[in-house]
This record gives C-alpha cells, sequence and structure tokens, in this order.
C-alpha cells in the first residue's frame, strides 16, 4: 500500500501557500506559541472588535474549556459577504446549476448579499433576533445559502436539515433545538424526480405547535398546501423587506449553528459551533488545503445539509471571496458525465467530493470523464470516507490527468474544519492516507489501555488539545459531549475512529471503532436503524452492524428477530426496507436484511456485534472469543442463514 508516492507537482513547489519547509516551520510554531500563531491566522477575518485572548482551552479530566477569541466579536455573514460585494459586487459568488441541465442561475456578490438582508429583515419581521434557532429544510439552492447567511447576520443560529431525511428525522431536529421558524422549500428536484419537501415538512409540524413561522421556497412552482397564518411565500416575504441590513455584532463564542450528527445511541447530537474560531478555522484551512488563489472557482459536491458544505462549500470559501459552484442535483442524472461537464462548462479549479461517489462513477469507465475538457482542473479533493487507492488512482490518473494533487481531508461534524490532510505544495501524496495534521492539531494513537503509541502503530485516534473550529457542546446535553468524546482517554479529544501512522509520521484512518457506520460518506448510527426496524410491529428485535460494500464503503446489514408466530417473508422485508426509509431516510435502507431466530448475546444479554460484524463481512469462522456467548447455537444458525442467502 505504501509503495506508491507522488511527490509534490514541481510548479507547486515554488508557488504554493505552504510549501514543505514553511509546513514544517510553521506547525513547529502553531504547537510552541499557538496564541502567536492563531492570533495571525484570524486576520484572514475582519473583527468588529478585535479579540484580546486567544485561547483559553483545557482538556483535564477535571475541567473541559474550549474558547477561542473569547472576547472579540464579528459577524459571519459580513465576512463571507459584504467585503466581496463592496469591492466586485458584480463578479459570481454563486454558480447555481439545477438539477436539469441547463437549469442555471448566477448570483452576484451584490445579489447575494442583497437577499441576505432581506431575508434577515423578514426574519427579524417573524420576532428572529440573536440566539433563536432557525430550522432550514432546503435542497442544495441559492435560498439555502441565503438562509445560512441572513441567520448569521442577525446573530441568529442556523440549524440545516439534509432534505433526504425523512419528516420524522426532520421533527426530531426542529423539536432538539426548538426552533420556531423553518424556512423550506415547495419541492426539491432529484435526478429528474420531485421531491415533496412541503409535505414532509408538514407532516413534521404536526406536533410541533411551538413552530409559529414557515418560509417556504418556490422552487418548482407546484401547488402545496399552505397553512394561513403560518406559512408564506419566501418570495413574497423578500419582496416586502428592506435590502438593508446591518450585520449585528457577535461574540466569537456565540453559536453559528447546530448541526446534527450519528452517534452511538439512538438519538442525533446536535453539534454546536461557536463564529469566531469556526471561521477562522474554516477560512483559513480552506485557503491552504485547496491552495486556493482569488479568482478559482469551487465546486464541493456535498449537499448542504452536511458539514462539509457548511465548512468548505459555504463558509470557507465565501470567507475567502471564493466563487462557489453550487449544484443541485446527482452525478449520474442524466448521465455519468454530469459532473465532468459542469467543471467544463463553469472552468472549475478545485473540485471536491467523497470516494463513494468516486468509486461509483468509476464504474461507469473512462468514456463519460474523456468527453469534457477538465484543464481548468487544478486541486482535487476527498472527504467524508476512508479513499481506498484503487478509487484514488482514477481519480488521479483519469479525472486528473495526473496533474493535480488530492487532498484527502480528514475531519468530522464535532471537529468543524479539518484535522488531517496534505497540504499539496508541501507534502507528498501517498494514495489512501490523510497524511499529516493541520496546524495547531496534535494527533495521538492511544492503545487499548490509554498509553499514547509512539513512532509507527496503529491506535484509537485522539487528539491533545483544542483547535479553533472544534464543537463547543452537543446542544441540551454536555455530560453526553463531555462522556462520548473526553471520557474514553482522559486529556485527548477521542475522534471514534482508529488509525494507524506509517514511518514518515503519514496517518492512514482505518474506520469507525464505535456503533456509528459511514454509508456513502453519510454518518449513520447503528442503533437508529435499529429503532426504526424495531417499531415494526412484527419485530422483537433487530441488530445492525456495517458491512463491506464496494461503492458505498460501508453498506448496512440488519439482523432481525420476527416475533413468536410472525412467518419470514419477503413482503415483510420490504416493509421493513420502507420503515426505515419512512422514519430516517432514504440513505438508512438497509442493503441486506437477514432473519435471526435469535440475536447472539452474552450472559448479560447484551448483543454480541463484534460476531455479527464478522459474519455480515462474510467472515465465517473467525468469530474471535466466543466464551462470551450465551449460546453458540445461535451464531451457528444465523451462520448458516447468511451463507445460504449469500
Ligand atoms: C470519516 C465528514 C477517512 C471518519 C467531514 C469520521 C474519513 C467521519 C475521512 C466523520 C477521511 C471523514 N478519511 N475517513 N478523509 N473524512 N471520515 O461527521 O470515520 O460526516 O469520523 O464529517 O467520517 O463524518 P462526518
Amino acid at each position: 500500500m505504501n509503495q506508491h508516492v507522488f511527490p509534490v507537482p514541481s510548479a507547486l513547489k515554488s508557488t504554493a501557500h505552504v510549501d514543505a519547509q514553511s509546513y514544517r516551520e510553521l506547525y513547529r510554531r502553531s504547537l510552541e506559541a499557538p496564541e502567536a500563531f492563531w492570533r495571525e491566522q484570524a486576520q484572514i477575518l475582519d473583527w468588529m472588535k478585535p479579540f484580546t485572548t486567544v485561547k483559553n482551552t483545557h482538556y483535564s479530566p477535571e475541567d473541559v474549556t474550549i474558547e477561542w477569541f473569547a472576547d472579540g466579536t464579528l459577524n459571519a455573514s459580513f465576512n463571507c459577504l459584504d467585503r466581496h460585494a463592496r469591492a466586485r459586487g458584480d463578479e459570481a459568488a454563486i454558480l447555481w446549476e439545477g438539477d436539469t441541465p441547463g437549469d442555471t442561475r448566477r448570483v452576484t456578490w451584490s445579489d447575494l448579499q442583497q437577499e441576505v438582508s432581506r431575508l434577515a429583515n423578514a426574519l427579524r419581521a417573524l420576532g428572529v433576533k440573536k440566539g433563536d434557532f432557525v430550522s432550514v429544510y432546503l435542497p442544495v439552492v441559492p435560498e439555502a445559502v441565503a438562509a445560512m447567511l441572513a441567520c448569521a447576520r442577525l446573530g441568529a443560529v442556523h440549524s440545516v436539515v439534509f432534505s433526504g431525511f425523512s419528516a420524522e428525522a426532520l421533527a426530531g431536529r426542529i423539536e432538539d433545538c426548538r426552533s420556531r421558524v423553518l424556512i423550506t422549500a415547495d419541492e426539491g428536484m432529484r435526478a429528474g424526480k420531485h421531491v415533496s419537501l412541503k409535505r414532509n415538512a408538514d407532516a413534521a409540524l404536526e406536533g410541533l405547535p411551538f413552530v409559529e413561522h414557515v418560509l417556504v421556497v418556490r422552487r418548482t412552482g407546484r401547488d402545496v398546501p399552505m397553512t394561513p397564518g403560518r406559512d408564506r411565500w419566501y418570495d413574497e416575504a423578500l419582496a416586502e423587506a428592506s435590502a438593508e441590513c446591518p450585520p449585528v455584532a457577535v461574540g466569537a463564542e456565540d453559536p453559528l449553528f447546530v448541526l446534527y450528527t450519528s452517534g452511538s445511541t439512538g438519538k442525533p447530537k446536535g453539534m454546536l459551533h461557536t463564529t469566531g474560531g469556526y471561521l477562522v478555522h474554516a477560512a483559513a484551512s480552506f485557503k491552504a488545503m485547496f491552495d486556493y488563489r482569488p479568482g478559482d472557482i469551487h465546486f464541493c459536491t456535498a449537499d448542504v445539509g452536511w458539514v462539509t458544505a457548511h465548512t468548505y462549500l459555504i463558509y470557507g470559501p465565501l470567507a475567502n471571496g471564493a466563487t462557489i459552484v453550487l449544484f443541485e442535483g446527482v452525478p449520474s442524472w442524466p448521465d455519468a458525465s454530469r459532473w465532468w461537464q459542469i467543471i467544463e462548462v463553469y472552468k472549475v479549479n478545485i473540485f471536491y467530493t467523497a470516494p463513494t461517489a468516486i468509486r461509483s462513477l468509476m464504474r461507469e469507465g473512462e468514456a463519460p470523464v474523456r468527453r469534457h475538457d477538465l484543464s481548468s482542473l487544478r486541486i482535487m479533493g476527498s472527504v467524508g470516507e476512508p479513499i481506498n487507492p484503487e478509487a484514488w488512482l482514477w481519480y488521479h490518473e483519469v479525472v486528473g490527468k495526473g496533474r493535480c494533487p488530492i487532498v484527502d481531508t480528514y475531519w468530522q461534524t464535532e471537529t468543524g474544519a479539518v484535522l488531517l490532510c496534505p497540504l499539496p505544495g508541501a507534502m507528498d501524496l501517498k494514495p489512501g492516507s490523510a497524511a499529516k495534521p493541520f496546524f495547531g492539531v496534535q494527533p495521538a494513537l492511544l492503545n487499548g489501555e490509554g498509553t499514547v503509541v509512539e513512532g509507527e502503530g496503529s491506535g484509537n485516534l485522539c487528539f491533545a488539545d483544542s483547535w479553533p473550529g472544534q464543537a463547543r457542546t452537543i446542544l441540551g446535553d454536555r455530560e453526553r459531549f463531555l462522556k462520548t468524546y473526553f471520557g474514553a482517554f482522559p486529556g485527548f479529544y477521542f475522534t471514534g475512529d482508529g488509525a494507524r501512522r506509517d514511518a514518515d509520521g503519514y496517518y492512514w484512518i482505518t474506520g469507525r471503532l464505535d456503533d456509528v457506520i459511514n454509508v456513502s460518506g453519510h454518518r449513520l448510527g447503528t442503533v437508529e436503524v435499529e429503532a426504526a426496524l424495531a417499531s415494526h410491529p412484527s419485530v422483537a428485535e433487530a441488530a445492525v452492524v456495517g458491512m463491506p460494500h464496494e461503492i458505498k464503503g460501508q453498506g448496512i446489514f440488519a439482523f432481525v428477530t420476527l416475533k413468536e408466530g410472525i412467518p419470514e417473508s419477503d413482503a415483510l422485508r420490504r416493509e421493513l426496507m420502507q420503515i426505515v426509509r419512512t422514519r430516517i431516510g432514504p440513505i438508512a435502507t438497509p442493503d441486506r436484511i437477514e432473519w435471526a431466530p435469535q440475536l447472539p448475546k452474552n450472559r448479560s444479554g447484551k448483543i454480541l456485534r463484534r460476531i455479527l460484524t464478522r459474519i455480515a463481512a462474510g467472515d465465517f469462522e473467525n468469530h474471535g472469543d466466543t466464551s462470551t456467548v450465551a449460546d453458540p447455537a445461535v451464531v451457528a444458525e444465523i451462520v448458516r442463514r447468511v451463507q445460504a442467502g449469500a
């Protein structure tokens, strides 16, 4: 795996923002003098009131404190808009490409500034003020960007919910942050199909009387029910609002957004991000890791519902004044050349996507790529899951023609911005490795006993000390925050991932060590899927594990025990698939459901997932230590069924 090394292209060596020597020097300085280092980095933003303190962080068992630039004030929307609108208002901020080819919009910096100001005023008229939560359930349209920035303009906190999530998933996320306002659309468009967002939103709001206002973006113009007194058309509300809205001064430690992600228990966690540290980390890392140059066109394929879009489609690029391509559709529709066509048309320079998509496009062969001129590409990124060397090489050779460095960026919803990645002008690339720590970031591998592994080796991937983009808490559940991230290895932040460090100090992520699975780069808690399955009246119990999947990275394997007397049938399998889609969303649909007369448990009744994970991976022999299984015959029966069904 280690034999392929791709050196820094010579052109980049001399021109990149960060070269090999400056990486070493800056990285050393970022650890030795973090205050001075981050004080300089923070100058990438405009502050309203400059901060005097940089960092107040402790990870000791008695005290977890995470504060950055605490006494400074700023406004995120000012940094992402006004300062660019002032200098070059007529240039494009957003190049929007709709689901249907040919459906496009060009939004300039001044257009966006005006839209954001109007929306901020419209929200204010609905009673939204600093510190209030606003939920956003929108497709990838410019209004989604406007919604986020309009909240930021008022100091309100946005909670974007992926538009592929079900009504029930949306309801849970609105209830948790108790937003009184929801911004949604009549419908979304995906691969030519209409997605009924307003209908989902209506269903979600049935049990949530505290939601007083719904702004509805006209995306497709189809007729949707509007509840009088509660629902308003977005365009009508904006038409009445003034296009002047001075940005509110927000404390660096005031929240900017909450974003829900899956953990190892059933309830999604609302990761709370604050304004100053997050925006510094997002902006500085965007510039360094993509070696951003003024004038670059940046295309990040993530949906606005995920953290990747928050940080590297919206906040990081816009803070730098980058022009972003916003694409509503999917890479495979109308055909597999859709992304390549977009790159050609918009002359994209920086392209950022996920391994799953690369693997599925790889299957379509080289022809769809070769049909398009991709010579504008300079830097390409990967995020969300480990990238297998085969997909890396295809991406590098076929898409990037061997010219473009691939920046494999490792980070999490919780980390806010990147922690590990090769800086393209500074580091040789090894396919499949997220290379080295970003500035100020101190990775540590800890073994099962909690001892730090030095040099080459593997372990639990942890980080010593804080970085500015770090989530400050789980909304409403500080205990869970402390326990999940700081409980396992006192003094360290624990990611939940395993990693290996090679002789050159490069990190290789080996995947999640907890009950989180990563399906096509989307995080899902196995417990959430189990709860959805168990809500079916015929199900006694369910256990869900990840299984290797050629395209998705991981697929979902569900072992289901039916209630006494319920016959096993394919119709029931389909019903169970459907209940998961309804309760969570299509991304959580199991790839395989196998009936299990009983689940393997230990003597105290705990399901032994470790064994099920091996069986799901097709490993029928090696179950490790089975001495804890209460009834070994249960395992044998499951193996028999899985083998028969495979
Ligand atoms: C995984 C996405 C390997 C990892 C930004 C992490 C990765 C989880 C990489 C976070 C990468 C993310 N290589 N694995 N470059 N990037 N992961 O919160 O398991 O959606 O813990 O954030 O994705 O997923 P999340």
